[in-house]
């Protein structure tokens, strides 16, 4: 049978929907239904809304959808408009495609989607007055039309997200009147997936383009993912690890990695990939990958024209060289323009873009040498280079100088390319904060880059990042594209691991949309997106996003030193001294006067004269350089004094306790939400904030024991080394365990630990000698990146809770990175009881026990009345 008009268009629709011709009363699937496992809808929850906060009367809820154009992004905007309108208004608006000559019903209430020049043919009069460009849109209502008018299909769909964003937040329709384009052009993620499916950095399980070095057979969830890019206006995604494997560019890969990009397509996102610049030799049969030779040029033309067949709106080239063991084109004694060009010349005809890394440095740096500085490095090497790049070359520059800091002032390179395209690179994935372990709600941080001022003299206008790498010419520079890059390493657990993390990759988009949102309202829309509007859940959950960075910093690196944490391993626990002592630059310059690298002009490294005048000058003197990044721009002696009079040791004291006890708070905050956020979510969040409270203090007592060691200046507050209620393992009655040293001493607790070697199970016990009453008793143990040990906690003979070290942290030894801990809370004790943990080792790890520690607590009135046994699994 020959269907014509609109109910072609109807069932062309519902074919692109799959079966998902539903029927009105079928609630949205919860995210454990989901056919892509738990987390996949992320912020596209489409959780029910008040309509007739939205709509006002019931009658003005469209039931209808019209799509203007056959354009398959315009009818991925009527797929999700149904799916919204089903999970958020429990209605199946019918969908009218293609253009159609019938008129809707007088009295329908409609939404229409179309390009502005759909629009104009259509009925000229709905069509905005002013041209739309590349992916804007604006939605507006004309009675009871809906208009969704797309500068181009991609506009289209951005369009209907917005739409539906507004309906998830329960904005009022009533006088819809949006118009939005993107800052700039280039809006990607990087994904550093490796062949073989895992993820460099990546926190949040395998791969989902990557198995065993080939591409997935079922791309879904590469679909599912290109969805939630796209409502948030990200247009690439650059698929595989910057740290290249050359074989992906082999023919048969390509034609798989063709799967990935089809799968993308529909939701506009243009696939890109990360390439190695000596791939003409890697792969190839030539001798040489000099950028200079006239044989590696054909070799990349022809690759590309090879690509292009395959993916015909490819986005282009990611290129990491001369980096971190990376070859490059310093090899031929060529620049990085010249490494870029060549492939920007190869790409141009078809549309493509490099987008070439400025994180070019040398990891073999003489740390003796005082005016040696890795965060000068790109600066110094692509300020000359300015001018010399194809114009669809744009250089991606990381956000701060060093590699994804909690602290980092802004890159002074932003300023040092006034005639080439720049990128901004920021990291989603949470590599040296926390690790999607620990909660650090990114934007903020984001956000003090975007908007530093690079205003080349006080007396001229402000010239902030976020106009930098927008690609249009601000004051007096010349760039022809722009944009933003977010290294975003999801997976297959989560998309990201922890269900809070995923606020960054919104955030992340929000931004490069418009980085003029603030964070705080970026965290509102994604908490009501994600979790519904009811305002406790937004209050809790809006406050522990805002709060968590600066807690993060406060026990991680104080006044700019970075993340002290172990560069030489996972990047995860604390580590202070791996920064110091060797080539890679990280160096925080402790000894036992004072701290902090000099990167002065008057006596340092002469970095700051890299800063347009207003900066350098704040940043060189010590009277107006901001305590946040002091230690980053000046060593001082540990006595010196911060603008309210602390000195620094005491700052340093003060803060990490602070920190720990802030983190410690984040639990009894999220378990406020006990039962009003989906079951699934809050177990897997209360864990993490439980382990982050429990790791704070790790990070507290390593960082300030360390610092108390360098300086030999006591916490005037005298809880540096002295830990109430403490017990070392190392000192209780052993049965089996012995006693080791860890490395770096200040990450157990007195430099020791005990483990179980050579036998099924061992013992540590202690009497109990103080006061009868209830107590917490927090076990502190290691739980190393393999095997599963097993301990148990009695009391009095009587077993009170026994728990598996599963939780595989990111390190194969004992030391921060794997110390952790268990509490069992409300337990009475009466002086005389044996308190005794059986600890039954695994393989290699030999059930390594460092303290416990017993503190008073609420009694069994508080909510994690635990006296009685349990079995963790
Ligand atoms: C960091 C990170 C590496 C990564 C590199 C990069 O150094 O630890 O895993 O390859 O950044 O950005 O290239």
């Amino acid at each position: 049978m020959l269907l014509r008009g609109r109910h072609a268009g109807l069932l062309c629709v519902l074919a692109l929907l799959g079966a998902s011709a539903v029927s009105a009363q079928q609630p949205a699937a919860s995210p454990e239904q989901e056919p892509l496992g738990p987390g996949y809808p992320a912020w596209l929850a489409y959780n029910p809304v008040d309509a007739s906060a939205v709509f006002g009367a019931p009658e003005s809820i469209p039931d209808t959808i019209v799509v203007l154009g056959g354009d398959p992004l315009e009818h991925t905007a009527a797929g999700e408009l149904v799916r919204g309108w089903r999970g958020m208004l429990s209605h199946v608006p019918r969908v009218i495609a293609g253009p159609t000559p019938e008129s809707p019903r007088a009295g329908d209430s409609i939404v229409v989607v179309g390009t502005q020049a759909e629009l104009r043919q259509w009925r000229p009069a709905l069509a905005s007055g002013k041209a739309l460009g590349p992916d804007a849109y604006r939605l507006h209502r004309a009675g009871n039309l809906f208009v969704v008018e797309g500068g181009d299909d991609r506009g289209a769909l951005y369009g209907a997200f917005a739409l539906l964003r507004d309906i998830a937040e329960q904005h009022s329709l009533r006088a819809l009147d949006e118009t939005s384009q993107p800052w700039a052009a280039i809006r990607w993620t990087n994904e550093w997936d490796n062949s073989n499916g895992t993820i460099e950095r990546g926190y949040g399980g395998p791969s989902f383009f990557f198995k065993n070095g080939h591409v997935m057979s079922d791309v879904s969830r590469a679909a599912a993912y290109a969805r939630l890019l796209s409502s948030v206006g990200i247009d690439g995604c650059t698929i595989n690890n910057v740290n290249a494997d050359p074989k992906l560019l082999l023919p048969e890969n390509l034609k798989a990695i063709a799967r990935i990009a089809d799968a993308f397509r529909p939701y506009g996102v243009r696939l890109s990939m990360s390439v190695g610049v000596a791939s003409p030799m890697d792969i190839g049969d030539l001798p040489t990958f000099d950028p200079l030779d006239p044989r590696v040029a054909a070799w990349w033309r022809n690759k590309v024209d090879e690509i292009y067949k395959l993916i015909p709106d490819f986005g282009g080239f990611l290129v990491k060289a001369d980096s971190e063991g990376q070859p490059g084109p310093s090899h031929y004694g060529r620049s990085p323009a010249d490494a870029a060009n060549v492939l920007a010349k190869a790409l141009a005809p078809h549309g493509g873009v490099v987008l070439y890394r400025a994180f070019v440095y040398n990891h073999h740096l003489d740390w003796r040498d005082p005016k040696a500085d890795r965060a000068r490095a790109a600066y110094d090497i692509f300020h000359p280079l300015d001018g010399k790049f194809e114009p669809n070359v744009i250089v991606q520059i990381k956000y701060g100088p060093i590699d994804f800091q909690v602290r980092e002032p802004l890159s002074p390179l932003f300023a040092g390319l006034p005639h080439t395209n720049e990128a901004i690179e920021l990291q989603i994935t949470q590599e040296y904060l926390g690790q999607q372990r620990h909660l650090v709600y990114l934007a903020p941080m984001w956000k003090i880059t975007l908007d530093g001022d690079m205003r080349s003299s006080v007396s001229a206008p402000p010239l902030p990042v976020r106009d930098l790498i927008s690609g249009k010419d601000v004051d007096g520079q010349h760039h022809t594209m722009g944009g933003f890059v977010g290294v975003s390493d999801v997976g297959t657990d989560h998309w990201l691991g922890n269900p809070l993390a995923l606020a960054n990759l919104y955030a992340f988009g929000r931004l490069a949309w418009n980085p003029t949102l603030s964070a705080a309202a970026i965290s509102d829309e994604w908490t009501r997106l994600t979790f519904g509007n009811d305002p406790q859940v937004r209050d809790v959950v809006n406050k522990l996003q805002m709060d968590s960075w600066h807690i993060y910093e406060s026990y991680t690196g104080p006044l700019g030193l970075g993340t002290l944490t172990d560069i030489l391993g996972p990047h995860f626990g604390p580590d202070p001294q791996s920064a110091e002592n060797n080539g890679w630059g990280q160096w925080i310059r402790a000894d036992h006067e004072g701290v902090g690298m000099d990167r002065t002009v008057a006596t340092g490294t002469g970095y700051i004269a890299q800063y347009p005048p207003p900066l350098e000058k704040e940043y060189e003197s010590l009277k107006t350089c901001p305590d946040n990044l002091l230690l980053f721009m000046h060593h001082v002696p540990y006595t010196h004094r911060l603008r309210d009079g602390k000195t620094v040791i005491q700052y340093i004291y003060d803060t990490h306790y602070w920190g720990a006890q802030a983190a410690a708070a984040q639990v009894p905050a999220w378990e406020s939400l006990h039962g009003k956020v989906p079951d699934a979510t809050y177990e897997n969040v209360l864990k993490r904030f439980i382990f982050q409270a429990g790791h704070a203090i790790v990070w507290r007592d390593a960082i300030t024991k360390y610092f108390e060691r360098m300086s030999g200046i006591p916490d005037n507050l005298h809880r540096v080394g002295h830990y109430s209620g403490r017990m070392e393992a190392e000192d209780m009655k052993l049965d089996g365990y012995a006693p080791v040293d860890i490395k770096p001493s200040e990450t157990a607790s007195g430099a020791k630990a005990v483990v179980c070697r050579d036998r099924a199970s061992c013992s540590v016990s202690t009497v109990w000698n103080q006061p009868d009453g209830w107590y917490d008793i927090a076990v502190q143990y290691f739980d190393l990146r393999r095997g599963e040990s097993h301990f148990t906690l009695e009391v009095a003979g009587r077993k009170i809770d026994a728990w598996r070290a599963d939780e595989n942290l990111p390190d194969f030894r004992m030391n921060g990175s794997s110390s952790t801990r268990q509490t069992v809370h409300n337990v009475s004790l009466h002086r005389g009881d044996t308190l005794e943990i059986t600890g039954q080792p695994d393989g290699r790890e030999l059930a390594p026990l460092d303290y416990i520690e017993v503190t008073p607590s609420h009694g069994p009135s508080a909510s994690h009345a635990a006296n009685h046994p349990t079995e963790k699994k």
